[in-house]
Order: C-alpha cells, then structure tokens, then sequence
C-alpha cells in the first residue's frame, strides 16, 4: 500500500511529479487545487465558494476541504492507494486525514522563494484536467494546448504576483511546519527541487 503526500511549496513540481508517480504507479493523483478549480469551472456550490478563498492566494476552509478529501479518498479507485497533492496544509487538516487513513511516504520538494516566482511566472495549466506546462523548462508540443487532452492553456488566477506572495507566505506559516508532525513518524524524503525536471523525477522515482 502507498498513501503517499506531495509536499512542497508553491512551484516546486508537486503538479509536474505527481503526474509522472501516478503513471509510474497506477495510482490516483488527487490534487485539492484541481478540485477546487473543476468546480469553480461548473460553477457549483462549493466552486463558488473556493473561488472567493482561491484567487486571494488563501486556504479554503478547513471544514469543506476536509470533508472533500475524506470523501475523494475513500472511493474505490484508492484501494491500493493514492498519491495526494496539496493536502494537508496545516495541522487541522493532518489530524483530519489520520482520522480517514495511514500515510506512508512523505515527498518534500523544496525549492527557495526567489526560484518559486520564477517557475509561476513562466507556468501554463490545462483548462480541462490541470496538467502542468513551463514556457521554457516542459513546453507543449503545440503552443496554448495540452499534449494530454487538447484542451486550452491558461494562467492560472491565484498565479499573479500579489496571490503568490500570500500563498508562499501561507506555505511557510501554517504548512511547513507539518514536517515535523510527519517527521516524527519518519515518513519524510527530502528531495532538491531546484534540479531539473528529469533529476527531481530520478529521486522520487528511486523511494519506491
Ligand atoms: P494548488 O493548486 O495545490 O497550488 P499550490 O500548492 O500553490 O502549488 P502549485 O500548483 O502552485 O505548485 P506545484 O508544486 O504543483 O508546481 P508545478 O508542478 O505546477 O492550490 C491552489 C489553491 O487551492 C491554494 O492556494 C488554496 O487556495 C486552495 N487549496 C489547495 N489545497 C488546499 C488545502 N489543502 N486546504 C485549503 N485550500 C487548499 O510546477 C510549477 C511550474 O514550474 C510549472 O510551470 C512547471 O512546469 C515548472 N517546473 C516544475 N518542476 C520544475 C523543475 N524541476 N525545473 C524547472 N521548472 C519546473
Ligand atoms: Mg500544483
């Protein structure tokens, strides 16, 4: 069994990595912000009320989020596992997910700051399925449309400058911190995120 969390800050390849692990190990990628923004897109409920947390670079409240994780993650399809991104960011949520399961990895890409504006600036997300592009390190094939699903490119809201400050600033107050809840358990692996994208993928790909 591999319950395995992405850590990381903002930037740092979560998105990029989760998707080459599940490939490699047949397991669902669930990534909170992808959620929040399929329903911002249908425009429900509960993406209403994502929006007004999200494009403000803030957490959406600890009650629906949790709710929203315990659910998606005991579906079928996680049996054998999952790989979660973006989920928990702060102590609430951690105590919530134990209450739901077990966790076996934690994956801890870090990257400073300073390299975190630089990748956001430059990153493009799939409109349909949120698959991640760089203009300049991981381009599609076709300029604004995705390899995967041939949806549209765009930047993301919460990307510009002023949300990404408050979300970097989020990450380091209230999520960081997690690393010691898990460290205690010793499920963390440090992995440098500022190598390229195939030496970062060579490290996570090694732990399993
Ligand atoms: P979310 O969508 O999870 O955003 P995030 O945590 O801010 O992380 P990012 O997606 O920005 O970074 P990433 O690590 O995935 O980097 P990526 O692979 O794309 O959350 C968005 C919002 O939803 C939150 O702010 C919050 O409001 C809400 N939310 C989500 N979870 C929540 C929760 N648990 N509780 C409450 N609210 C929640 O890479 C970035 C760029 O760099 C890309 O362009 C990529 O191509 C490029 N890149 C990646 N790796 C490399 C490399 N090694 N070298 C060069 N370029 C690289
Ligand atoms: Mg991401």
């Amino acid at each position: 069994m591999n319950n395995i969390l992405l850590f990381g800050p903002q930037g740092s390849g979560k998105g990029t990595q989760g998707e080459k692990l599940a490939e490699q190990l047949n397991l669902p990628l669930v990534v909170t912000g992808n959620i929040f923004r399929h329903h911002m897109q249908e425009g429900t409920e509960l993406g209403k009320l994502a929006k007004r947390f999200i494009n403000k670079g803030e957490l959406v409240p600890d009650e629906v989020t949790n709710r929203m994780i315990g659910e998606r993650i005991q579906r079928a399809d996680c049996e054998f596992g999952f790989i979660l991104d973006g989920y928990p960011r702060n102590l609430d949520q951690a105590k919530a997910l134990d209450g739901y399961t077990t966790i076996t990895h934690l994956l801890h890409i870090n990257i400073s700051d300073e390299e975190a504006v630089q990748r956001i600036g430059n990153r493009r997300t799939c409109v349909e399925n949120g698959h991640v592009y760089h203009l300049i390190y991981n381009p599609p094939k076709q300029e604004g449309v995705c390899d995967h699903d041939a949806s549209e490119l765009e930047q993301r809201a919460d990307d510009s400058e002023e949300a990404l400050k408050k979300r970097l600033a989020i990450y380091h107050d209230e999520t960081e911190p997690l690393l010691e809840f898990y460290n205690q358990r010793n499920l963390v692996h440090d992995i440098d995120g500022e190598q390229s994208i195939d030496d970062v993928w060579k490290d996570v790909k090694s732990l399993f």
